[in-house]
């Protein structure tokens, strides 16, 4: 059979003027002409940037895979693509996930590449980069960052986010002074790394692993061992015989490769980010996915993993426990995962972590006595969220999950600050806090406030917990009772933005429902008065976010990048 001409070599194989451009420019930094001549070229798809702390140490990263890729025969050439930091960027890295995978898809397609390794870690890069890639369907292996080692503070472990919250609370409720806030900022992150709880990034790379996506040990090997390098070089061995052997992306990410990692998302505690994620990569590669099947799937899994938030370990212990190999060789022998899905190694899914072992069976429970019994996601539809919301049962109150109450309305975010430690507001615990124009246009971008902080006179009795609704995200490392991405959202002239004061809402998680108790002719009669919210802006990429986005029910794509174009240049002169 003849071989394959390798895509590079459109460009790198020619003898033609463009031919000569295509390698005299790349042979500047001393590529010999051998390079050219056939190798695999694997590009190294980069997001470090010093304004995203958790990929800082990215530079190490490339390095060890570009080791890699030569070890084995290919040519690796590193691009950098914008990179975006959960901490820094506002109003939200969200409102930018869509911008960077347009990035990395235009960044594959247009240069002489024949298969790409992602270097993601903090949290969006990870669905960023799977989106770009999956819109151009190259033969693709995703390398996680790793966690950061554990965070200590007065000889306790604290997690990033989690603690955080935790403590803000404590300072707003008169419980921690600020000097002793500020000594925990230093102890809380101390090494290279993403947050090292079961947060969206952790999360995200736990889904890479259980998609097949990464390398086995890609989610939890912390970002100082040395063995995150040994991963990231095995990588860049191995994108080369992907290339060799054309396994495009498209073989990884299958219909079965979702449902493995919807699985394992519930088997872990994971973010509630990932339904999002999720949905987004999987119909850019063409896969049918939905909010459904989030519940479908995951409602007879139970949670394994004791981590924050949902629980008190790191991901470093996670890790020393055995990993997400134990979780996924657990949900194989309860018949719960496509054992044939194929994974980037060339090995099937249940090959890679059929003989996994557990070190300590209180980090990763046995499905016999489960951290948390049948969690998942649950996806809640009601007149309240027609086209769905979601909660995630292992980080909510279990009494509050059946609650009846009066709705405290808050407009939007800003209304919300002004009005929450005022002493005036009429609200208690039985209440339940309802948030409007979060959503992906209304914010826009979704921000991660959903877990709105409580108000400071239900702190001060104790209560640490309450419903809250609203159209926005929340951190992954956050917890509470707190029903998310309520679809359509407020600023789309859903429902939500039709609440007021008093109104009585019920949730049943059992029951999957969210009910306003309002008349139909009542709203019929709000809606006509409602009026979209004033974007914030109405040029550049905000607009063409504010009118291209889809709802959160639908991944919160743009619009017009759902789907692939392939890796052919199109309209190419050359
Ligand atoms: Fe980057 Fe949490 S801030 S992963």
């Amino acid at each position: 059979m003849a071989k394959k001409k390798l895509r590079s070599q459109e460009w790198f194989g020619r003898e033609d003027i463009y031919g000569f451009l295509y390698r005299s420019w790349t042979k500047n930094r001393g590529i010999p002409h051998d390079q050219f001549e056939g190798k695999p070229v694997i590009g190294i798809c980069n997001t470090y940037s010093e304004l995203t702390p958790c990929n800082s140490h990215f530079r190490t990263l490339a390095e060890q895979v570009k080791i890699g890729v030569w070890e084995s025969g290919g040519f690796p050439l590193e691009f950098p693509v914008m990179s975006l930091g959960e901490t820094l960027l506002r109003p939200t890295a969200m409102l930018y996930r869509n911008l960077a995978s347009m990035d990395v898809e235009e960044s594959i397609r247009a240069n002489p590449l024949d298969g790409v390794v992602l270097l993601f870690g903090c949290d969006k890069t990870t669905p960023a980069l799977l989106m770009g890639a999956a819109s151009v369907n190259v033969p693709t292996i995703g390398v996680s960052g790793g966690p950061m080692l554990r965070g200590v503070y007065k000889g306790k472990h604290i997690g990033s986010g989690t603690n955080t919250w935790s403590m803000s609370e404590d300072v707003r409720a008169g419980k921690m002074p600020l000097e002793e806030f500020h000594e925990a900022e230093s102890c809380m992150h101390r090494s290279h790394g993403h947050c090292m709880t079961m947060g969206t990034a952790s999360t995200m790379a736990s889904m890479v692993e259980a998609l097949g996506v990464g390398m086995p040990g890609n989610a939890a090997i912390p970002a100082v061992d040395a063995r995150r390098n040994v991963l990231a070089r095995m990588a860049g061995r191995r994108a080369v015989e992907l290339v060799k052997k054309d396994v495009k992306l498209s073989q990884i990410l299958t219909r079965e490769a979702f449902e493995n990692a919807i699985r394992a998302n519930a088997a872990i505690g994971g973010s509630t980010n990932a339904v999002i994620h999720l949905i987004a990569i999987a119909r850019r590669i063409g896969v049918k996915l939905d909010l459904d099947d989030w519940d479908k799937l995951g409602r007879d899994v139970h949670t394994l993993v004791n981590l924050m938030p949902s629980g008190k370990y790191l991901m470093e212990d996670f890790y020393y426990a055995g990993g997400l190999p134990v979780v996924l060789r657990t949900l194989g022998e309860q018949g719960l995962l496509n054992k044939k899905a194929l994974t980037v190694n060339g090995e099937s899914i249940w090959d890679n972590n059929k003989d996994a072992e557990c070190y300590n069976t209180d980090v990763i429970t046995p499905w016999e006595k489960p951290f948390k019994k049948n969690t998942g996601i649950a996806v809640l539809r009601g007149n309240l969220c027609p086209d769905g919301a979601i909660i995630k049962p292992s980080a909510a109150t279990p009494k509050l999950m059946k609650h009846k109450g009066r709705a405290v309305v808050f407009e939007n975010i800003e209304d919300f600050h002004k009005r929450i430690d005022d002493p005036q507001l009429d609200i208690d615990e039985h209440c339940i806090m309802v948030l409007k124009n979060c959503g992906p246009k209304g914010y826009p971008g979704m921000a991660e406030v959903g877990n709105m902080p409580l108000p400071p006179k239900v702190l001060k009795k104790g209560i640490t917990d309450m419903v809250r609704i609203s159209d926005a995200r929340m951190s992954g490392t956050a917890y509470g009772t707190v029903v998310l991405h309520s679809s359509p959202e407020a600023a789309a002239g859903g429902t939500l933005g039709l609440v007021q004061n008093g109104d009585i809402i019920e949730l049943n998680v059992a029951k999957r429902t969210l009910h306003l108790h309002v008349t139909e002719d009542e709203l019929a009669k709000r809606r006509k008065k409602w009026k979209a919210p004033t974007p914030p802006l109405t040029r550049g990429y905000y607009k063409l976010y504010i009118d291209h986005v889809n709802q959160a029910s639908d991944g919160a794509d743009l619009d017009f990048l759902v789907g692939s174009s392939g890796s052919k240049v199109p309209r190419d002169n050359h």
